[in-house]
This record gives structure tokens, C-alpha cells and sequence, in this order.
């Protein structure tokens, strides 16, 4: 069977306990830990940075799954795979040189990803599918957490799905935004391999048993 793996988002983390989010999400069955980076100028927010991944880091045991909404990644590409980063996502849409922005993470030795905001049609990927670990599908617009799912993201998902399979690529699809208890089977059974939830998990009365339940246990 299709692992069906989750990446819990920390933006909707308590910030004033957040070591303690940390070790929940660590005695938890998540996959990864999802780490949302905004600069205000990509995204109408600005969530945190270095120092505070430095400490989630140091606490974390799960792998980090490092999001950067911020414009030209490329210029701190090493700075977060000095800081944890076992997959590095920057945006198309922030970089006018994609290509060379994803061979720098991968020279690095990290999981190499891009995002593409839900007005971007999956096609941008078409010449760089081939190069990066991860696709993640924004399925509402960057910035901020507990926002409507949009319902566009299946077709998106069946032609990223079509593809890769017809490039051969190894990509993975990640699923970022609106993520619930409701719409988790749906995203899988469309083919999504990793789904990223904040609201979900955190405002969960058992954030563990909320991962559960998105992977349908
Ligand atoms: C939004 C972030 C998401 C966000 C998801 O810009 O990229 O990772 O934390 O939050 P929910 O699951 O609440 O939509
Ligand atoms: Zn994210």
C-alpha cells in the first residue's frame, strides 16, 4: 500500500510552548516536521526565522520540511541546510533562476523541493520535474494558516500525477493548506504522498490522534 505520509505545520503551534509542541509532534507518528518560512514581501506575513529553527531543531527528531515563502531562496539556501533542512521547498514563482536554485540545494545533499501557488498551472514544472524530490501543491494562497481548501487542487494533483508518470520522474506531491479530517483520504487517493496540516493538528484536541486520522488509522 501508499505510504501516506504527514507533515504537521508549526505555524499553528503554541509559540509560547512550542519545545513542548515539539515533543508531541516527536512521540507522535508525523513524518516530518513542516516549517514554515514567510518574509513579508512573498507573503502578506511574516511567521519566523533562523533562531527559532535553530531551537526547533535542536528539539526536533523528526526530519524538517522547510517551506520558504520569501523571495530569491537562493541566497539562503545554505544557511537553512546549516540549520536542519532534510527538505529545502522554495517557490517558482520567487526565483527567476529555478533551475539553478534546485541544483543548489540538491549539491547540498537535501531532498530538493518546489511549491507552486494555487494560481500556478502545474506545466512551469514541466523541464524541471525530472530534477526535485517534491512538488508541493499550495491548495490555498501562502501565508497564513487555517485558511479554505480549494477545491482546484484534485485536478491539480491528476495532472502533476500524469506527468510524472509520463517523465519518469521520482517526484513526490506534498498537499499544503486546508488540510482536515475530511478531505485527507481524498488527497491520497488522488495520489498525493505527504500531506501538511497546522489548524488540523494543533487545534486538535489530541494533535496524535488528529495525524492518525489523516492517515485513515
Ligand atoms: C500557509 C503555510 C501552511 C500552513 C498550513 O502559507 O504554507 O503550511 O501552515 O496551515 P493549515 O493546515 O492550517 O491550512
Ligand atoms: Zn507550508
Amino acid at each position: 500500500m501508499k505510504e501516506k505520509l504527514i507533515s504537521p505545520s508549526l505555524l499553528s503551534a503554541d509559540f509560547s510552548h512550542l519545545g513542548r509542541d515539539v515533543e508531541i509532534m516527536n512521540a507522535s507518528g508525523a513524518d516530518y516536521l513542516h516549517i514554515d518560512i514567510m518574509d513579508g514581501v512573498f507573503v502578506p506575513n511574516i511567521s519566523y526565522g533562523m533562531p527559532v529553527l535553530d531551537s526547533i531543531n535542536k528539539c526536533a527528531s523528526k526530519p524538517l520540511d522547510v517551506h520558504l515563502m520569501i523571495v530569491e531562496p537562493e541566497r539562503y539556501i545554505d544557511r537553512f541546510v546549516e540549520l536542519g533542512a532534510d527538505i529545502l521547498t522554495i517557490h517558482a514563482e520567487a526565483t527567476h533562476h529555478l533551475h539553478r536554485a534546485v541544483q543548489m540545494i540538491k549539491a547540498k545533499g537535501v531532498q530538493a523541493g518546489v511549491s507552486i501557488n494555487p494560481a500556478t498551472p502545474v506545466s512551469v514544472l514541466e523541464d524541471i520535474i525530472c530534477d526535485v524530490d517534491w512538488v508541493l501543491i499550495m491548495s490555498v494562497n501562502p501565508g497564513f494558516g487555517g485558511q479554505k481548501f480549494i477545491e482546484n487542487t484534485y485536478a491539480k494533483i491528476a495532472r502533476l500525477r500524469e506527468m510524472i508518470e509520463k517523465s519518469g520522474s521520482k517526484a513526490r506531491i506534498e498537499i499544503d493548506g486546508g488540510v482536515n479530517g475530511d478531505n485527507a483520504s481524498k488527497l491520497f487517493d488522488a495520489g498525493a504522498d505527504m500531506l501538511v496540516a497546522g489548524n488540523y493538528v494543533f487545534r486538535h484536541e489530541n494533535p496524535s490522534r488528529a495525524i492518525e486520522i489523516l492517515k485513515g488509522l
